[in-house]
């Protein structure tokens, strides 16, 4: 379970609550652990990265908007983390699904989102807010 806190804030509306909606997708997947129902896991994960292409796309065009110098690193960061989810899926597609591989994707998605929000997404934040307010 991911619970938001204050420190996860990026300062830019939108995206903040796309973050909160992710994590509440991330608690509803943690949710389906030990229950032993693929499809639904399945679900869930297409769900939850159809929503994080969504979202990449929102931040990748805020970027270009405001020319962000640390946009290609930026970019390149959600590209290995959708590589990284695509890489599980083929291993579903293979019949390799297992309660493991469902505890494997949880920690990956918790970990790499929680540290992607609190480095990458705020200092797009405070980078968008100083361009909206200078000085
Ligand atoms: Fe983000
Ligand atoms: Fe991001």
């Amino acid at each position: 379970m991911i619970a938001w806190d204050d420190a996860l804030t990026v300062g830019i509306a939108e995206i903040d609550s796309q973050h909160k909606s992710i994590i509440a997708l991330i608690n509803d997947l943690e949710a389906l652990k030990g229950q032993g129902d693929d499809i639904a896991a399945a679900k869930a994960l297409q769900f939850l990265r159809s929503y994080l292409h969504d979202h990449f796309e929102l931040e990748a065009e805020l970027m270009l908007d405001l020319v962000y110098p640390g946009r290609a690193a930026h970019q390149q960061q959600h590209e290995l983390f959708v590589n990284h989810v695509i890489f599980f899926e083929i291993e579903k597609e293979f019949g390799v699904v297992s309660e493991q591989m469902l505890s494997d994707i949880l920690a990956f998605l918790t970990e790499w989102f929680l540290t992607h929000i609190t480095r990458e997404d705020r200092l797009l934040g405070a980078f968008a807010r100083a361009q909206t307010h200078p000085g």
